[in-house]
């Protein structure tokens, strides 16, 4: 018998006839209708604990896919073993004019300047109340209105309202398609945001419980960058961080040059080398004091393990399933776990971190 997950799996690469945003939009009809199953349980070896919670296996769905949470669930029931929705703004939002989503096909990467097109906060804290009852692990990446005339209250407004409601937040200062966005990662700006969004946490602990606050970054900052945005991580008291966002960056090992001057962040395999080595980077500058999740490229089991190995807890993926559909996620799983058994290793975190220093001594990714 053909089963629902099978037939979507298999259509997912054939979405790549069409406009890309189009494309993206069935895929979200598509999930909406998906069956209600149990996915199958995870090979215990692959659950991992961190930021306090207990994630089922370590690949998640990263930010910008699911922006306005209308199909978590479809996605936890395809085996992600947690979601990340957003980004969320206060106020709906259009975002940039169409179009502002591009597949570089020969380099199995994606160009996007969405600029947060979203529902808003009022519409997807309707549908996290909704779904509150299913559990399973859904962070809220959070940002602020393109227009608006205080940003960091606008983070602050939204870790009181979703805090009930998510399992981790994501403070997101790295997409490069809100003007001056990036911006709020320089350290002074940065220090002043995260006292603020730790302080609204705790605001809101004793009524909404405890929400882990994790900072995502661009690929794109310089060691010296990463020196002060750590510093500030860390003396702030974050659970942790994610690595990387796009990058606006453009490998000069692309086969799709002209495709690649669109404007807007790249995701996708040409990413993977730069945020891994972000990721190692992060790592060592981090000495255990919180965990990362690593997400830029991954498209295999291998992808992941190199990640895991660069000082990633936990990774996500968005641009691999467009061009290999959601079989991707079993077979990164399968790979991890066939890993672990012919390792003889008992958990992923065994290997957390083991090649940092290696990859940190490598020449620069270009
Ligand atoms: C179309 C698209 C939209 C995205 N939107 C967001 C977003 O709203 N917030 C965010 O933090 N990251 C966003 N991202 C970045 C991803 O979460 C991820 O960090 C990046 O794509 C690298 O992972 P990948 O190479 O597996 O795609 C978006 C990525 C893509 C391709």
């Amino acid at each position: 018998m053909i089963r629902a997950v099978d037939l979507f799996s298999f259509s997912l690469p054939l979405l790549r006839w069409l406009d890309p945003e189009d494309a993206h939009r069935l895929a979200i009809q598509g999930l909406k209708l998906l069956p209600v199953m149990r996915p199958k349980p995870d090979d215990p070896k692959l659950a991992v604990r961190a930021f306090g919670l207990n994630f089922p296996n370590p690949l998640g769905m990263a930010a910008g896919f699911d922006k306005n949470a209308e199909v978590p669930d479809s996605l936890l029931r395809l085996g992600f073993g947690f979601v990340e929705i957003g980004t969320v703004t206060p106020l709906p939002q259009d975002g940039n004019p169409r179009p502002r989503l591009f597949r570089l096909e020969r380099d199995e990467g994606v160009i996007n300047r969405m600029g947060f097109n979203n529902e808003g906060e009022k519409a997807v804290l309707r549908r996290l109340a909704a779904r509150a009852h299913l559990g399973g692990i859904i962070g809220v990446n959070v940002g602020a209105n393109k227009d608006s005339p205080d940003r960091v209250a606008d983070y602050v407004r939204l870790i009181e309202a979703f805090a009930p409601l998510a399992s981790y937040f994501t403070v997101n200062v790295s997409s490069p398609n809100t003007p001056g966005l990036r911006n709020m990662q320089q350290a002074h700006i940065l220090d002043d945001l995260l006292a603020k969004v730790i302080d609204a946490r705790e605001r809101v602990r004793a009524k909404a419980g405890d929400s882990p606050v994790l900072l995502k970054i661009a690929p794109d900052l310089s060691l010296a960058e990463l020196d002060e945005v750590v510093h500030v991580a860390r003396s702030r008291r974050v659970d942790g961080m994610i690595v990387a966002n796009t990058t606006v960056g453009r490998p000069t090992s692309l086969r799709e040059p002209e495709r690649a001057k669109e404007q807007g962040g790249l995701s996708g395999r040409p990413l993977f080398r730069l945020s891994t080595r972000m990721v190692a980077e992060t790592y060592v500058r981090v000495e255990g004091a919180f965990l990362l999740i690593g997400v830029g490229g991954i498209d295999t089991g291998g992808a992941a393990l190199t990640k895991i190995r660069a000082g990633a807890s936990l990774v996500q993926l968005y641009s691999a399933l467009v061009y290999k559909g959601v079989s991707l996620i079993d077979d990164i799983k399968n790979d991890l776990s066939a890993t672990l058994l012919r390792t003889g290793r008992e958990s992923l975190s065994e290997i957390v971190g083991a090649d940092a220093a290696t990859i940190t001594a490598e020449d620069w990714p270009v």
